[in-house]
């Protein structure tokens, strides 16, 4: 790749080390040559820290950027429907007309649940958090495609690429529907990938559910914009447990859980649950001076991100069609959305979010939208999951095709140096 080097002094040693250069953004410094010296690199967090090589999604944190395979995430979200961008997320490459078609058809023929599934979602309590479920029935899969799960098979990594992206929506509504004591509702092959969902969601067997178009055009956004994101914690843990040869959807049922956390995906019904307890424009600005107090855990849910520290390219989406939704179902003078809208502004002048690039994140947004739709907030970061599961799988599909070793970080270790169990 180079014949750059750079040079690292470690007490009397001189330690020379390969430089790289990817397609775009910062050069990389390859310290695998470290272990062999006697010393490690030490970077919690992985602040720091390649841990890949990838050629699926680029971040320019700086400026605001992300590109899905070189196209920008705002053309794909205003010219391309979610298929497509599983399509080219995987593939590497847009679909002609026909492959396209194929595509849809394909992942169409694929939605349903082996009707043994039924009984999984029947074990658990009605009350029992969509994540849970989710993450309990995507593992579950494994059991249902164990003859069909050759990590090194490419036709068997295709199948199961579409199994997972045609069935996560059936087994994300049916997560609802039973936590609402309502029957399955069964995928209908008339209606768009975003429609399905909605009519899984909110159909019932006694009436033909006609969905909104722009609600659906919506969700199908908020599918696109979650599609994928580099090497987030999920996406990363995805990588991790694949690394061992462990099969796929036990690897996307791990991104589920690592999705779960508050920090991450749990982020956007984080943000509606802040919005309820601000409860009125009045207790603005009690909750911001929280948020900056030290001594004070609260963070401003929906702020921040740990690469973007300019407008997140997705959030300016997202505050697009927040606005196409809640003119569309009458709710602009929705008391949540004003308290969202003042927050939003007071931060983006305020001096401690400004020095600390804190804008507003994908998920400020994609909250407000869901609940306007009339999705339930613990149904949040299951959608989060069902749109992130093409770009788990794609990294995933990536990281197995190719050369990879088990990962396995090492420590700084600070505990006691060898000791004897005291004599008796
Ligand atoms: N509210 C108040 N202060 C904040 C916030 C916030 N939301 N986020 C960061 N800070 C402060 C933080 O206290 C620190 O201040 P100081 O330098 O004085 O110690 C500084 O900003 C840098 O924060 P950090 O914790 O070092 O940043 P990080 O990169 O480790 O964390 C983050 C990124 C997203 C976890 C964090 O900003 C956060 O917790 N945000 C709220 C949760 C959220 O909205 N998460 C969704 C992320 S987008 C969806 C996704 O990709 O999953």
């Amino acid at each position: 790749m180079t014949d750059r080097k750079a040079t690292l002094s470690v007490g009397d040693k001189s330690i020379e080390l390969p430089v790289y250069s990817g397609t775009v953004g910062p050069d990389v410094i390859d310290v695998r040559g470290l272990v062999q010296e006697g010393v490690f690199t030490y970077d919690p967090g992985f602040v720091s820290t390649a841990a890949c090589e990838s050629a699926i999604t680029y971040i320019d944190g700086a400026n605001g950027v992300l590109l899905h395979r070189g196209y920008p995430i705002e053309q794909l979200a205003d010219q391309s429907d979610y298929l497509e961008v599983c399509y080219l997320l995987l593939n590497g490459e847009l679909p002609s007309p026909e492959e396209n078609q194929r595509f849809h058809e394909t992942i169409k023929n694929h939605t349903m649940l082996h009707d043994q599934m039924r009984n999984f979602f029947n074990g658990f309590r009605r009350d029992a958090h969509p994540m849970a479920i989710m993450c309990g029935v995507v593992g579950a899969l494994s059991a249902f495609y164990h003859d069909q799960m050759d990590v090194t098979d490419d036709e068997q990594r295709q199948i199961t690429a579409h199994r997972l992206i045609a069935k996560m929506p059936t087994i994300a509504a049916w997560c609802y529907k039973y936590s609402i004591g309502q029957p399955f509702m069964y995928p209908r092959n008339d209606l768009s990938y975003a429609e399905n969902f909605l009519h899984m969601m909110f159909g019932v067997p006694c009436e033909e559910y006609k969905p909104n178009p722009v609600l659906a055009k919506a969700m199908d956004k908020i599918f696109i914009l979650h599609a994928d994101h580099e090497q987030n914690a999920s996406t990363s843990t995805v990588r991790l447990a694949g690394s061992t040869g462990a099969n796929p959807y036990a690897c996307i049922a791990s991104g589920i859980a690592a999705l779960w956390g508050p920090a991450h995906g749990g982020a956007n019904e984080a943000v509606l649950d802040m919005l309820a307890e601000i409860g009125d424009e009045s207790n603005i600005d009690e909750f911001i001076a929280k948020a900056k107090d030290k001594n004070d855990p609260f963070r401003l849910m929906g702020f921040g991100h740990r690469v973007y520290k300019n407008f997140d390219p997705r959030a300016k989406v997202m505050a697009e069609t927040a606005h196409e939704v809640l003119t569309e179902l009458g709710l602009e003078n929705d008391p949540l959305l004003k308290i969202a809208q003042r927050l939003e502004k007071i931060a983006l002048e305020d001096e401690y979010f400004v020095k600390r690039q804190l804008y507003p994140n994908v998920d400020f947004y994609s909250g407000i939208i869901l609940k306007a739709i009339g999705i339930p907030t613990s149904m949040f970061t299951v959608i989060f999951a069902m749109s992130r599961t093409i770009g788990w799988f794609s990294h995933w599909n990536e990281m197995v095709s190719g050369d990879y070793r088990i990962g396995r970080p090492r420590q700084l270790y600070t505990g006691s140096p060898k000791r004897d169990y005291p004599a008796k």
